[in-house]
């Protein structure tokens, strides 16, 4: 099958019947076949409208051509022009079934592989060294996390980097104290937070100690080998710290993934030279800038994209630059991605645009900022623990996990150490979802019970429907196989949404947006529900060909929930 997605399908047939009753050439895309809420109405064609001006007919007069061209008596049934100029369409029930039924022991479930995979380099997670991740960083590692994976399904070519904040004047004042501290070069650090903080308190009371750290960035920057030591020691601490999180988390980053901002140093120079080179910088202040076009002050004034500070060091821009540079030419990526806090969006625009200039990106190549918002804690303001402190993800995650484990013995029959496994499940899948369902552009609210509720769009609500799936599948005994059929209207409408898996993917994969998958889980969970409500798949009094279609849908269904969650980084448990 060439494409999985129905509506493109339709798509190419409505564009056929263009190409031989108008000569006209149409993308399937540009059909516009949208599904239907119509009674009786699975798809709209909505084409006619938009091409009536183009080929100087009326609309109704385009639809009634589209019509009398279709050739697609095998997919749906007689076509209508309504309204204005639509074209409803309605799938056959043989065909629909048909294809349903295809779709059992599919892995891909219908998801076609790209014809032209691209190769992407993306950026996430990126905490700082010697801070602890607190949930700000939470929102870059759960959706890198989602959208390395979409984009690896799709069959893209994805290549993590973690840019780790690792390098800059702190880390005279953090090695210092880590002198004065006496710890040994590999030794632990149980609180990050609390080892920055007492050297940031030393920093500000004692002049002795802040020449000390002045002198130590000098070393540091000078390459001498002990002071080099003692930083690869202190980040090698906080990657440790890091890994323990991803492992809780189950996001795949590894040590290995670490492209710091120190990685950069060596190509720094050479970035400035070529800016130069290519006559794009000015110095303003003493500092060397560029001002990459369109990008002004309140005044209306050119903003500076500050390559090198008037002391001569370099900063976050300069880096920024040498990563584009990295991955777009010594790597040979074709889309560089940066899951990284809106605050930053301006950085990036600039960013990208100097880096276009400069000649690091090409038309073919993109680079896209993939913003997101701040999590807000249940007054609005950004979240706090109890004590006004910046909230640690570890302990957030720690509570997620406790807090599911309260749902799940609620009503569970499965012994300690299960209810343990399933509780990790519920409580990390419910924060990965309460993340991941809202548009990533905007802020949201983190309230327990919302996130962990049972019912409307949580994970949880999709793991219970999985898990009811696959207990009907336990109890039938039989594998589930045989033709499908449609006997009942709401046997039909799960047929048409697990049809449209293809197609929610395709979207979120476009926009960079695991909410179109979450959406489109949601409304699977709800489908089913009202099937498994409205048709009985095990009674008694149930035909024996109707009781295997039905367990084929019932089978579809869960192994849609389960690749679906699995795309957001969501476990999917057989029992809750
Ligand atoms: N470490 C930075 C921070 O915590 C994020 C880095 C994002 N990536 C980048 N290439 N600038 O804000």
């Amino acid at each position: 099958m060439a494409h999985g997605d129905v509506g493109l399908e339709l798509g190419t047939r409505v564009a056929g019947a263009l190409r031989r009753g108008l000569g006209l050439e149409v993308a399937p895309v540009d059909a516009v076949i949208r599904p239907s809420a119509r009674e009786g109405v699975d798809y709209q064609c909505n084409a006619a409208m938009s091409l009536a001006k183009r080929v100087g007919k009326a609309p109704r007069e385009v639809a009634q051509v589209i019509v009398d061209h279709l050739d697609s008596a095998d997919m749906v049934e007689a076509p209508e022009v309504a309204g204005p100029g639509f074209i409803n369409l309605r799938l056959r029930d043989e065909w629909l079934a048909a294809r349903v039924g295809g779709l059992l022991g599919d892995a891909r479930l219908g998801v076609p592989v790209v014809a032209e995979p691209r190769r992407f380099a993306l950026d996430y997670s990126s905490p700082n060294v010697a801070k602890e991740m607190h949930i700000g960083h939470v929102r870059s590692t759960i959706i890198g996390d989602a959208v390395l994976r979409l984009l690896r399904f799709s069959g893209h070519e994805v290549t993590p980097h973690n840019h780790l904040g690792d390098w800059g004047t702190p880390f005279g004042m953090l090695i210092e104290h880590l002198l004065d501290e006496g710890h040994a070069v590999d030794a632990e650090i149980s609180d990050l937070n609390r080892f920055y903080q007492e050297a940031r308190r030393k920093f500000d009371a004692d002049p002795g100690f802040v020449d000390r750290a002045r002198a130590r960035v000098v070393a540091l920057q000078g390459g001498d080998e002990q002071t080099l030591t003692l930083w690869r020691a202190l980040v090698d601490e906080s990657t440790r710290h890091f890994q323990q999180v991803y492992a809780v988390l189950g996001i795949e980053l590894a040590p290995a993934d670490v492209y710091g901002e120190s990685f950069y140093n060596p190509y720094l120079d050479t970035v400035i030279d070529e800016l130069t080179e290519k006559g794009l910088t000015e110095i303003s202040d003493g500092a060397v800038c560029v001002f990459p076009p369109g990008f002004t002050n309140r005044e209306g004034e050119p903003l500076p994209l500050i390559v090198r500070k008037s002391d001569g060091g370099y900063g976050y821009a300069a880096t920024d630059m040498a990563t584009t540079r990295y991955w777009a030419i010594e790597r040979g990526m074709t889309d560089l991605l940066y899951a990284v806090g809106t605050p930053q969006a301006q950085h990036f625009q600039m960013v990208f645009a100097a880096s276009r200039q400069a000649g690091y990106l090409t038309d073919e190549q993109t680079a896209v900022h993939i913003g997101f918002g701040t999590i807000l804690g249940e007054d609005g303001k950004t979240i706090r623990t109890r004590a006004g402190g910046s909230v640690k993800l570890a302990e957030l995650l720690a509570e997620a996990v406790e807090q599911a484990a309260k749902t799940v013995a609620e009503r569970s029959s499965l012994d300690a150490d299960r209810q343990a496994e399933v509780a990790r499940a519920v409580g990390i899948g419910a924060v990965k979802y309460a993340d991941l369902s809202n548009d990533r552009e905007k802020d949201y609210v983190f309230t327990w019970s919302r996130m962990l509720a049972k019912e409307g769009n949580t994970s949880v609500y999709l793991q219970y429907a999985n898990a009811r799936c696959q207990s009907v599948l336990r109890k039938a005994e039989t594998a589930p196989g045989g033709d499908v059929l449609v006997t009942a209207p709401a046997e039909r409408a799960l047929m048409l949404r697990l049809l449209q898996l293809p197609a929610a993917i395709a979207t979120a994969v476009e926009g960079y947006a695991p909410h179109k998958v979450t959406g489109y889980l949601y409304d699977l969970a709800s489908t089913f529900t009202t099937f498994y409500d409205n048709c009985p798949i095990l009674r008694a009094d149930v035909a024996p060909e109707v009781r295997a279609s039905r367990l084929v849908l019932t089978k579809v269904t869960s192994d849609a929930l389960t690749l679906g969650l699995g795309l957001l980084g969501i476990e999917a448990p057989h029992e809750l």
